[in-house]
C-alpha cells in the first residue's frame, strides 16, 4: 500500500501531518486524517519516543507505533519515523543511569536498532537525531551528548541505516527555519558527518513557528540545507498565535503558511510538509506555550480555517 502511494506521488512532495493514539477513538478525526486528498504522510506525536517503545531497558513496547502505521497504511499514507535519539520523552532509566561512554553508545545501538528494524520497510524516513543543537550553533547539552561527544549521532546513524537500508535518514531540529547561528551549525555538522561516512540523508526543519514571524530567508535556507546534498523536509508546521485569534491574525497566519509552503515548493530538494496536527482540537501549543494557540489549518471544531486556503495556494 505504501508503494501504491510512492508512485502516485513520484516527482511530487508529499503533505501529511502528526497525529496520537488517543486522538483516534474520535471517529470526525479519522475522517479527515484518512483523507487522502489531503494527507499523503502521517508521523506519530508521540508512540515512538523512547519513554514509549523502551520504557524499562531492553523492553520494547511497539503496540502504540504499530496503531499509528496500520492506520497509515489502510490507505496507503506514507510513514516518517519519530524519533530514535532525543533528550526529551527519554526514558528515566536512560538519564538516570549513570552509564559510561561505551555503554551508553552500546544503548543507542540497541535503541535505534531495534526501534528502526521492527518499522523496516515501512517506513519512508526516520528522524533519527531531534533536536542536538542549542540555539546558538553548540550542541546540547543532553545525557548523549555529555557522555560521549557527538559520538551518539553517527552510532545511531549508522545504526539506523543497517536497521533499514531503505529509510531515509533525518537529524531534525527547531529554529533552523532561517538562516543564522543554528542553521550554520547544522550545515556543518551534515558536513563532518559526510566526512566521515556517516550516513545522513536529510534535514527536517521541525517549523514552529509565530505568525507574522516566518523568516524571511527560510527559502534559501531550504536551499543551502539542499547544497549539501541531502533531502530537506518541513516535518512539524504550525504557526501559532496570542489568543484570542482574530480575522486580522487569521488571515496573516493564511499568508504565512502560503509562505511556508511556497518556500518548500520552490526548492527541489524539499521533499514534503508535515503539520504538527491538523487541528487545534489536538495541537500541543496551548499546552506548551501558555496564552499561544490556533495554530494548525483547522480549528477546534475540524472547522477549515483561512489558513487552509494558504495551504492551498502555496501548493
Ligand atoms: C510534542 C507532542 O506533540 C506532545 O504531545 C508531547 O507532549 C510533547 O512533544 N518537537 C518535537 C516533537 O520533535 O516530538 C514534539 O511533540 C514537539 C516539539
Amino acid at each position: 500500500a505504501q508503494l501504491d502511494i510512492f508512485a502516485q506521488l513520484a516527482g511530487k512532495k508529499y503533505f501529511g501531518t502528526a497525529t496520537d493514539n488517543p486522538e483516534l477513538t474520535n471517529a470526525s478525526y479519522v475522517k479527515q486524517l484518512e483523507n487522502v486528498l489531503d494527507f499523503h504522510q502521517l508521523t506519530p506525536a508521540n508512540s515512538m519516543k523512547w519513554e514509549n517503545t523502551e520504557p524499562t531497558q531492553g523492553n520494547f513496547t511497539f503496540a502504540g507505533g504499530d496503531q499509528i502505521v496500520e492506520q497509515a497504511e489502510k490507505h496507503g499514507q506514507i510513514m516518517r519515523g519519530h524519533n530514535c535519539v532525543w533528550h526529551q520523552q527519554l526514558a528515566d532509566w536512560v538519564t538516570d543511569g549513570n552509564f559510561t561512554k561505551p555503554e551508553l553508545l552500546a544503548i543507542v545501538e540497541n535503541h535505534c536498532g531495534t526501534l528502526v528494524r521492527h518499522y523496516r520497510g515501512k517506513m519512508y524516513s526516520w528522524d533519527v537525531i531531534n533536536e542536538c543543537l542549542n540555539d546558538d550553533g553548540t550542541f546540547r547539552e543532553s545525557i548523549f551528548f555529555n557522555t560521549t561527544g557527538t559520538d551518539y549521532i553517527g552510532v545511531a546513524l549508522r545504526t539506523a541505516r543497517a536497521a533499514d537500508p531503505h529509510a531515509k535518514l533525518y537529524i531534525n531540529d527547531f529554529n533552523i527555519e532561517g538562516q543564522g547561528a543554528k542553521s550554520t551549525a547544522m550545515i556543518n555538522l551534515v558536513k563532518s558527518l559526510q566526512k566521515e561516512g556517516v550516513p545522513i540523508d536529510g534535514i527536517g526543519v521541525q517549523s514552529h513557528l509565530i505568525v507574522g514571524e516566518v523568516p524571511s530567508t527560510m527559502e534559501q535556507n531550504l536551499r543551502d540545507f539542499a547544497a549539501l546534498g541531502v533531502e530537506v523536509a518541513i516535518t512539524e508546521l504550525d504557526i501559532r498565535m496570542n489568543l484570542p485569534a482574530t480575522p486580522a491574525l487569521l488571515q496573516q497566519q493564511k499568508e504565512d503558511y502560503t509562505t511556508v509552503i511556497t518556500a518548500c515548493q520552490n526548492v527541489p530538494e524539499c521533499i514534503g510538509v508535515t503539520l504538527w496536527d491538523w487541528t487545534d482540537k489536538f495541537s500541543w501549543v496551548p499546552g506548551t506555550f501558555a496564552g499561544q494557540g490556533a495554530a494548525c489549518p483547522w480549528d477546534e471544531n475540524f472547522v477549515k480555517k483561512p489558513a487552509y486556503a494558504g495551504i492551498i495556494e502555496g501548493w
